[in-house]
């Protein structure tokens, strides 16, 4: 434990799991629990429970749970300790002076500490003009201005195998520091660090507070290979939970946000005067993405590329914001350009022109239908007419759909009571499918939950048996003693439940009661998630004795049965007896007549 239990059980006390999470989800009573929609997945009917009584939460949709330190850890994306820290000022607690360990967080601080650092000298060899200057030559052709430069710190990467790493040196930093902060590579045959980033125009990254936790180089127009690199996931990077410019869109003041592919589309818009443009990070984009932009703004405006692949891409992305209930609008610049291209071409009025004509995303649908389909013949009237009649039945607002079913009837000249009418057909089939998808969706959990204990799948019957001895330990401790004593953690043959049986062990047996924040520190909310549910599955009657004492023995047999297997550990007694039985099943097979 790397705070006092004492510690512990105030910050507990005084940061009630309910009041905790409704400051970043709406709770609904339900009886003794609570009930919201899952910060942490995508969904319309809401699954995430909190159970006041445990202090825990659990989300039956993608099997996360916790505490209220697991809680903040995931969804402020901290490091143990700085949860715990931010729940104690939450609660007006000083931190304990000294004596946790803390080396989780010291490595965060050394990474950011490296990557300001490094951000620093990139920019310092961008405006000092290293490599007669070619960095900001490069930015300047782009027609950045020096201020858009500064804003973004932008920077240059010298052509050089070790500027950075002796200048990171020269500040006291070590090599395996560099290299965890991936802004150094080790190379294979020396093991030494050398600089990752090479003749490269840098863009940093930073995270809501201003922190650089990352950074991308896009190469020289003339120079080989990928056109930009970027960090890999580090101990302050996911790439996946972040999106270049937030930090300072965020502050734009608007309610409207205008998502791009990268970079320099990003930067080009601030420069525009568009200061809330975002850019993915060249990645797909993500759920988890599509939930912090909703948390700051009402409407999204998706630029995308004309091409097949940039529409499929814009259609996913557009299903995964529409979950989280954001307004989306699509975005598509002429010409096959990038947002950047296009400002610098025409203009940033031209450019506000466009996103005001930013289509809906039913305006859009109907539009891809359209162009699929050559509406001046007969045939491609009546395909365009199918494809739209799926589409307007798609559309929950009445009004909406009437209005376009209007728009929809003047271009093909087909009466609009008509297409209503058909809309209202396959409205009621595409219903009964979303129910029966829906009720899918709620019996069958998107994510296994063998994903955590992949060996459940292989011994499900073991599996079982030692899930229910962990509930009744969980739930009646004081069959702690008797358990222990007939069941070693090494009986268990699934590593998930051997580990959480171990930790039961070292918890009870010092006389405490189980408590899920035992777990915080090192189990993440997908495992802890599991540990609840196992909880949560088995309830005992009074028979309680004989459950335990029957469990134990399967878990023993299970284990027994593996044992004699290979003949390599038999000795000859067990050689004899395996061959013996080996006749006997074939005997038997030969008997039933199916050889
Ligand atoms: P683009 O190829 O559209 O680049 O990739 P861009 O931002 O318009 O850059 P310029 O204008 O050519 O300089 C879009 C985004 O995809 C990611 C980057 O985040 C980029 O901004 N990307 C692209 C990579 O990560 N690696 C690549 O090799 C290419
Ligand atoms: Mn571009």
């Amino acid at each position: 434990m790397i705070f006092s239990e004492d510690f512990m059980n105030e910050l507990r006390y005084k940061n009630p799991i309910e009041e905790v999470i409704s400051s970043y989800v709406v709770l609904k009573k339900a009886g003794s629990t609570y009930k919201g929609l899952c910060p942490f997945h995508n969904e319309r009917t809401p699954s995430f429970t909190v159970y006041p009584n445990t202090n825990s939460f659990y989300c039956f949709g993608c099997q996360n749970g916790g505490d209220a330190v697991t809680f903040i850890k995931n969804i402020e994306n901290l490091d143990y300790v700085e949860s715990v820290r931010l729940l104690a000022d939450r609660a007006g607690m000083a931190m304990p002076e000294r004596g946790y360990d803390d080396s989780v967080e010291k490595l965060r601080r050394t990474v950011l500490a490296i990557n300001r650092e490094t951000a620093k000298f990139y920019f310092e060899c961008l405006i000092n003009k290293q490599d007669d200057g070619i960095g900001l030559k490069y930015f300047v052709g782009r027609k950045l201005s020096t201020d858009t430069i500064k804003k973004f710190g932008l920077g240059y990467a010298p052509d050089s195998f070790d500027k950075l790493k002796n200048h990171l040196r020269s500040k006291g930093f070590s090599e395996n520091d560099m290299v965890l902060a991936n802004v150094c590579s080790k190379s294979r045959k020396n093991g030494r660090a050398y600089d990752r980033f090479r003749k490269k125009v840098m863009f940093p990254i930073f995270d809501l507070r201003g922190n650089v936790i990352a950074f991308g180089g896009r190469k020289f127009p003339e120079d080989e290979g990928a056109k930009y690199i970027n960090s890999s996931d580090t101990p302050v990077f996911k790439k996946s939970k972040n999106l270049y410019g937030l930090n300072l869109a965020k502050n734009s003041g608007s309610k409207t946000v205008i998502l791009t592919e990268g970079y320099m589309d990003t930067i080009a818009l601030h420069q525009a005067g568009f200061n809330n443009a975002v850019g993915a990070l060249g990645t797909s984009f993500t759920a988890d993405q599509a939930n912090l932009l909703s948390r700051y703004f009402d409407e999204i405006v998706v630029t995308m590329d004309i091409d097949e692949a940039g529409q499929k891409a814009t259609g996913r992305a557009i299903e995964i914001l529409k979950t989280t209930g954001i307004k989306v609008r699509i975005l598509q610049v002429e010409g096959g350009k990038d947002p950047d291209e296009y400002i610098k071409e025409y203009g940033a009025e031209r450019f506000r022109i466009l996103l005001d004509g930013a289509k809906n995303d039913i305006e859009f649908k109907l539009l891809g239908a359209k162009n699929q389909y050559d509406i001046k013949t007969d045939d491609g009237k009546l395909n365009y007419l199918n494809s739209a009649i799926e589409i307007l039945a798609s559309v929950g607002d009445e009004i909406a759909r009437n209005l376009y079913a209007g728009r929809v009837s003047s271009e093909t000249g087909v009466e609009k009571s008509v297409i209503l009418n058909r809309v209202q057909r396959a409205k009621k089939s595409g219903e009964r499918k979303a129910l029966k998808k829906e009720f899918s969706e709620i019996t069958r959990p998107k994510y296994s939950p063998n994903d955590v204990n992949p060996d459940a799948k292989k011994y499900r019957r073991a599996a079982y048996a030692e899930e229910n001895i962990l509930a009744v330990l969980m739930q009646y401790p004081q069959y702690a003693k008797y358990v222990f004593e007939k069941l070693k953690a090494e009986d268990f043959l699934t590593q998930f439940n051997k580990e959480l049986y171990s930790k039961l062990q070292e918890i009870l047996l010092s006389g405490k009661e189980f408590d899920i924040s035992y777990l915080a520190e090192n189990y993440d909310s997908k495992q802890i998630g599991r540990v609840i549910e196992i909880n949560n599955k088995f309830t005992f009657s009074n028979d309680l004795d004989q459950i335990i004492d029957d469990c134990i023995k399967v878990i023993i047999d299970e284990k027994d049965k593996l044992r004699i297997i290979t003949p390599s550990n038999m000795n000859d007694d067990d050689f004899l007896s395996a061959l013996h039985r080996e006749a006997k099943d074939k005997k038997g097979k030969n008997k039933n007549g199916r050889d």
